[in-house]
């Protein structure tokens, strides 16, 4: 059930963008347009201040009632009652409910947090069209029901904008929302029991959001390269993508590549240029991100390069990478639980490159930032660790943060160019797997339905001779404040039936290493089980925690990084905080 609610959280996110991008009379083009308008004619402080009066005013008739009937239709066969479930908490009612007849019945619906009234009005048979959810961007969306006006009649609903609508019925126990289905109803009056239920997802909440709705870059982007940052979305040993950024008065992108200390000698490669809009970013709407793959390169050799636009002559400084070795040899990686975005990410990063400058690669858990829809974030993470991230790969796994209220972790797979190896009908970019060195790292997406993942997990597992094997997602499956079983089930058995060595995690923002464990259960020796290690790498508070049978080393208060060497069977693993000091080690041989 759960898998096919998310499935079709879905196609319901990717054709709602599609349809907002086509639709020339949409709820998207209405407020492109206004917040264009917002831009030209008002200061930040006049948009600072704008109240519901004052935004109301900007729009024209024809506007208002794209806003009150385009933002969610459908058509029915025989006429209906439409119940509008709106949350109580919410201050001001979104306009088009009494300006479009609808009337507030004495009738209350309820989930296990809050309470919504219930607004109805009689349709008949045709095309029926709902109103934005408000400007306030109000987290409880309104839900719908619809019913038959003559309880004798067959009610076919068809024709849904945005496409793909999930169609539940109405009853307690049912939820409302695609990107929080634990959160259901648990009071439905008699009268509304059995109508047919759309649902929703919070996250639409933001597609009138005016009111105290727009933000400032600390970092907006200019005709200079920018955000440089390497990741592998091919082979390792063979090609190395390369990502900028630069504002869009620049109109290609290049980069310049030699073998190290070669300059006379630069090869060219174009890079593909996506313009990303984050329409409420007041100082930096538009940018230019450039994705550049590099093939046909040496293994094990480190090379030189500037990214650029030879028509402005603004380039980049020399950075440098290397590709992974074409057969096993020695390399650590360094490991970041959660980083948000953090400042305490950017002291741990430079700290990590500036004193192992050996490191080969870079990863972190989950939840790189706090809003993942919100590019300012993503500002903030690529500046905090620019000088390393444009020296050596990043990569990383989608936490719960990076992926919005159901709209998707897009933001994510648009900046970051990564192996489009994971399952076929799953988001590409969101797991993955990659082999360096006589190591697998295979990244798993804990956001995305886990048993839907697990096949394609075991193929990855059964056709990699690798000597070493390490996994990534981002909900831990060992904790004692949340607790994630069917990860147990699903992955953690076939950790065990491979010999996974060790599984990395974020999420609770304390650091744990787990004993080996095998069968869900801790033994002895890391030859007959896995390690599991959740991390953390921005500040968190001391606390008590529950005694765990399978706890090795546990800490919170601390924010620290990991570094992994391999050297043939050996492993050796530190976990240091950003002065150096050694707060957890160990050693496996195999
Ligand atoms: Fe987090
Ligand atoms: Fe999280």
């Amino acid at each position: 059930m759960l898998r096919t609610k998310i499935k079709i959280t879905l196609l319901f996110i990717s054709l709602l963008f599609l349809f907002c991008s086509e639709n020339p009379k949409s709820v998207k083009d209405v407020m492109d347009k206004t917040v264009t308008h917002i831009y030209q004619t008002m200061s930040k402080d006049e948009i600072k201040k704008l109240t519901n009066d004052d935004v109301m005013k900007l729009f024209s008739d024809d506007e208002l009632e794209v806003l009150a009937t385009r933002y969610w239709m459908f058509d029915v066969n025989v006429p209906v009652l439409v119940s509008v479930m709106r949350e109580t908490g919410q201050k001001i009612v979104p306009f088009w409910l009494t300006k479009y007849g609808f009337t507030k019945t004495d009738m209350i619906v309820k989930n296990e947090l809050n309470t919504f009234e219930v607004w109805q009005k009689e349709f008949p048979a045709g095309h029926i069209g709902l109103g934005i959810n408000g400007f306030d961007g109000y987290g409880r969306h309104y839900f719908v029901s619809v019913q038959p006006v003559n309880s004798n009649d067959k009610l076919i609903m068809s024709n849904f904008y945005p496409a793909n609508q999930f169609v539940g019925k109405m009853d307690v126990g049912a939820f409302t929302y695609h990107d929080w289905d634990e959160l259901v109803l648990t009071e439905v009056p008699e009268s509304l029991k059995g109508g047919k239920l759309l649902t929703t997802i919070r996250g639409r909440a933001r597609e009138a959001h005016l009111l105290g709705a727009f933000r400032d870059t600390p970092f907006p982007s200019s005709s200079k390269p920018d955000q440089i940052m390497l990741t592998w979305g091919k082979d390792p040993k063979t090609t190395q993508s390369i990502q900028w950024r630069t504002n869009t008065s620049i109109k290609q992108g290049i980069v310049k590549y030699c073998l190290e200390g070669d300059e006379g000698n630069f090869k060219e490669v174009k890079a593909e240029i996506k313009v990303m809009e984050d329409r409420l970013l007041q100082n930096d709407r538009y940018i230019n991100r450039y994705t550049a793959v590099i093939d046909n390169l040496k293994p094990g050799t480190k090379y030189n390069y500037k990214v650029g636009d030879p028509k402005t002559n603004n380039w980049s400084a020399t950075a440098e990478f290397i590709t992974a070795p074409e057969s096993s040899e020695p390399f650590s990686f360094v490991y970041f639980g959660d980083t948000h975005k953090s400042t305490e990410f950017g002291e741990l990063i430079n700290a990590a490159y500036n004193r192992f400058p050996e490191v080969a690669f870079y990863s972190i858990g989950g939840d790189l930032v706090s809003t993942g829809l919100h590019r300012d974030d993503w500002d903030q993470l690529f500046e905090y660790s620019a000088n390393v991230i444009k020296n050596r790969p990043l990569m990383s796994v989608l936490g719960n943060h990076d992926d919005q209220n159901g709209l998707g972790a897009w933001m994510y797979a648009d900046l970051f160019d990564l192996p489009k190896n994971g399952k076929a009908d799953l988001p590409k970019e969101y797991l993955y797997s990659f082999e360096y060195s006589n190591a697998l790292f295979i990244m798993l997406a804990a956001t995305l339905p886990i048993s839907e993942q697990t096949s394609w997990l075991e193929e990855q597992l059964k056709n990699s001779s690798a000597k070493w094997k390490f996994a990534m997602f981002h909900f831990p499956p060992y904790t004692y404040d949340d607790d994630y079983p069917v990860i147990r089930k699903e992955w953690g058995d076939l950790f065990d039936k491979y010999h996974v060595d060790m599984v990395f995690s974020g999420h609770v923002h304390y650091y744990m290493r787990s004993k080996p464990i095998y069968a869900q259960k801790p033994v002895k020796n890391p030859a007959d089980g896995t390690i599991y290690v959740i991390s953390i790498a921005v500040s968190n508070r001391e606390r008590q925690m529950k005694k765990e049978d399978f706890v090795q080393v546990r800490f919170a208060g601390e924010y620290l990084y990991q570094k992994i060497d391999i050297d043939g069977n050996e492993l050796k693993y530190n976990a240091y905080n950003s002065d150096g000091k050694v707060l957890d080690s160990f050693k496996i041989k195999k």
